[in-house]
């Protein structure tokens, strides 16, 4: 289904109100949730892990969409898919195997997302094309929201776009997504967005409703 989809990041809701963040956001309907994973050595920021995961995973109706910028990825990939992942995203630049990374999750029954960093180019994804379900063009360097976009890696959508061909692969965009990039990629043919500070900011438990706003305004 290439059709838009829009994918909230929760790295940029309120950390004590996730449960409720979750239902806001699906009640304004947005299509994936995206959780971000980090380690504080593969990005410089530390998030959350599978137990985490597994909780708001009750709170998820739709698609949890799992972004790890972890390396090594694969000792965790049981975890995350334990913990009800229904796509886990690993990086490129993770480690020397994606081969077996991306084997192995989905082994675990994972849809297969692999990642790519904005200084890394598409020549080197040739044969991992039939092994995942989706590509993450970051649009930023991963380890933090509301930096700003980096136009650079529209060319680098429109590329992947041809080399996908009619496979069905998504192509997902991280980072510094708003009203104003959004069109820009989805042009260059991205047809899945995160947004994590443009979707939340305005907006609290208490006073979810622009999350809805934002998300349309994207
Ligand atoms: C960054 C994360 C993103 C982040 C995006 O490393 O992968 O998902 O939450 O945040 P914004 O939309 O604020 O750039
Ligand atoms: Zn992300």
């Amino acid at each position: 289904d290439r059709s838009l989809k829009i994918a909230p990041s929760i790295l940029s809701a309120d950390f004590a109100n996730f449960g409720q963040e979750i239902e806001a956001i699906e009640a304004q309907g947005c299509d994936w949730v995206h959780v971000d994973v980090m380690d504080g050595h593969f990005v410089p920021n530390l998030t959350f892990g599978p137990p985490l995961c597994k909780a708001i995973r009750k709170h998820i109706d739709t698609v949890m969409d799992v972004h790890l910028m972890i390396a090594p990825v694969d000792p965790y990939i049981d975890a995350f898919a334990e913990a009800g992942a229904d796509i886990l995203t690993a990086h490129l630049e993770s480690g020397p195997h994606i081969h077996r990374t991306l084997q192995a999750i989905r082994g675990a029954g994972c849809k297969a997302g692999l990642a790519l960093n904005p200084g890394t180019g598409v020549e080197d994804i040739d044969y991992l094309l039939d092994m995942v379900d989706l590509i993450c063009v970051m649009t930023v360097n991963p380890g933090f929201g509301g930096q700003k976009f980096i136009h650079s890696q529209i060319d680098k959508v429109k590329k992947l776009r041809a080399m996908i061909g009619d496979r069905p692969i998504h192509i997902e965009i991280d980072g510094g997504v708003t009203p104003q990039t959004a069109p820009l990629v989805v042009d260059a043919g991205a047809d899945v967005l995160v947004a994590g500070s443009a979707v939340f900011k305005g907006g609290s438990v208490d006073n979810p409703a622009p999350y809805g706003d934002n998300m349309r305004a994207i």
